[in-house]
């Protein structure tokens, strides 16, 4: 309908067309050029009252003579979320969160919604997957029959600013933004277009009005629909929710704040009444075998402030003419690079196997700290050795076969002894120096070298 007020820009040198084509007139990019409302409001940049609302001096002044303003925060009351968003929404942010279909973003937002209109602040929640009486359905499955969170179901973008500006919430929930739409588009709902243009105009909203805006946003394969990575640099705060849809437990990651600490994590279980945070959640990624299994390695890692126990398991498995290297929750160029090290430094070769690895839980592993757990799991699976009961490892291994130390080694140390691990293989400079009750029942094994460590396992046999 709107065709004539389209045209198309380049997303590698901003250059334009009028209309759509594989490849860039300007850059000769392939598949760059993507639609934009054409329409500037007034004669203005149409992003001018962003800049405007960040910014409402225009005066040069010096850092100093700023004023700080301190933002208003308001604590959802759900400790777990606001541990990620740094101790509750901010006035005017505008919080992304991502995740999978089913993993329970709608879920967790309606309760924090909740929380927060009975804490007396005026909320919103916009829905445009769900009809009002699906939402209602959840609020009785939630145990809030009674809830007083006002519902819009709608999904053009138009109408939700106009609700917006009419009723000045102090919190909105947007879920999700790939089913809002402008008119002043013709790409479909969900198109990248559609999502970044919607999620602009939602974000200049946030801030002239102060209203914190929640976007929910699906995770997509790459593909017509877009995924909640195109907005990542517009909003504020970036919180992914992690986990396997499969067990009860869910993590919720801060990628981005601009309002707080980044990796924080947030542990909530999934349970017949919603999610409910988990306070200790540092056993929770260990799948308890009974005795131990070969290609299986606890590690200790450290996610913002609380350091977690998570099993890293690994097979290895005689492959064909050309191998496979599969890692879910750990890094596959990591896991490459880990491969040629083990065969140059330890002499362990995996060249004519598949290796598959496996952070337990549907976690994400990023930090390198990883390394000597995935060695050693990779290891017991090709010897078919398991290492023994109450096995923990962590440490970083650079490509001259050196094992670097972890942050905060001890209190990584201190937890895996206070959970009852018996034997650590650590980073020398991660071994604590003198003797200390905190790692009581602990035999420590510090080392420098990759075949140190695997001189230890031997050595544990
Ligand atoms: P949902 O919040 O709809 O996921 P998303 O919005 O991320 O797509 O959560 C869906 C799953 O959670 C669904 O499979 C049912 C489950 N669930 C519970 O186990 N307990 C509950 O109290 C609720 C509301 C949902
Ligand atoms: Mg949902």
């Amino acid at each position: 309908m709107a065709k004539d007020k389209s045209i198309f820009t380049c997303t590698e040198c901003g250059g334009t067309s009028a209309r759509w084509m594989g490849k860039c007139p300007s850059c000769n990019a392939w598949n760059t050029l993507i639609e934009a409302s054409s329409e500037p409001a007034a004669g203005k940049n149409r992003f001018g009252s962003v800049h405007a609302s960040l910014a409402p001096t225009s005066e040069v002044l010096p850092l100093a003579q700023i004023e700080a303003a301190d933002f208003e925060r308001h604590p959802t009351g759900i400790d777990e979320l606001d541990r990620v968003l740094g101790g509750g929404m901010v006035e005017g942010g505008v919080v992304l969160i991502g995740g999978d279909p089913g993993i329970g973003k709608s879920t967790l937002l309606l309760q924090a919604v909740d929380a927060l209109q009975r804490s007396g602040m005026n909320t919103l929640y916009v829905t445009g997957e769900e009809s009002g009486a699906q939402v209602a359905m959840r609020s009785r499955r939630l145990g809030l029959p009674d809830s007083q969170v006002p519902v819009l179901p709608e999904i053009q973008l138009e109408k939700i600013l106009h609700t917006l500006q009419s009723r000045q919430p102090g919190i909105a929930i947007i879920d999700s933004i790939q089913t809002v739409y402008s008119d002043q588009l013709t790409s479909a709902p969900g198109s990248v277009a559609q999502v970044r243009e919607c999620a602009a105009h939602l974000t200049r909203t946030a801030k002239s009005t102060g209203t914190t805006i929640v976007l929910v946003g699906h995770v997509t394969k790459e593909g017509a629909l877009a995924g909640p990575r195109v907005l990542e640099h517009m909003v504020d705060t970036v919180l992914y929710f992690e986990g396997d849809t499969h067990s009860n437990f869910r993590l919720i990651r801060a990628i981005k704040n601009r309002f707080g600490a980044v990796n924080e994590i947030g542990v909530f279980a999934m349970t017949e009444k919603g999610l409910k945070g988990v306070s200790n959640p540092s056993a929770i990624f260990l799948s308890q075998h009974a005795e131990p299994v070969p290609g299986s390695c606890v590690m200790v890692t450290l996610e913002g402030t609380r350091p977690l126990l998570v099993e890293i398991q690994a097979l290895v498995d005689s492959g064909g003419p050309s191998p496979r290297r599969l890692s879910v929750g750990l890094d596959r160029d990591r896991l490459a690079m880990l491969l040629a090290v083990l065969h140059r430094h330890a002499g362990v070769a995996c060249m004519d196997q598949d290796v598959f690895v496996n952070a337990v839980g549907g976690v994400r592993i990023s930090e390198p700290a990883a390394d000597l757990a995935v060695m050693l799991a990779i290891t017991s699976s090709l010897r078919g050795k398991a290492l023994p009961k109450g096995f923990i490892a962590f440490g970083e291994v650079g490509l001259a076969g050196e094992v670097r130390p972890a942050p905060r080694g001890q209190d990584r140390l201190k937890e895996a002894a206070k959970l009852g691990f018996k034997v650590a293989v650590v980073p020398k400079a991660n071994a604590p120096k003198k003797n200390d009750k905190a790692f009581e029942g602990l035999t420590i094994y510090p080392v420098e070298r990759i075949e140190e460590a695997m001189q230890v396992v031997r050595g544990l046999d």
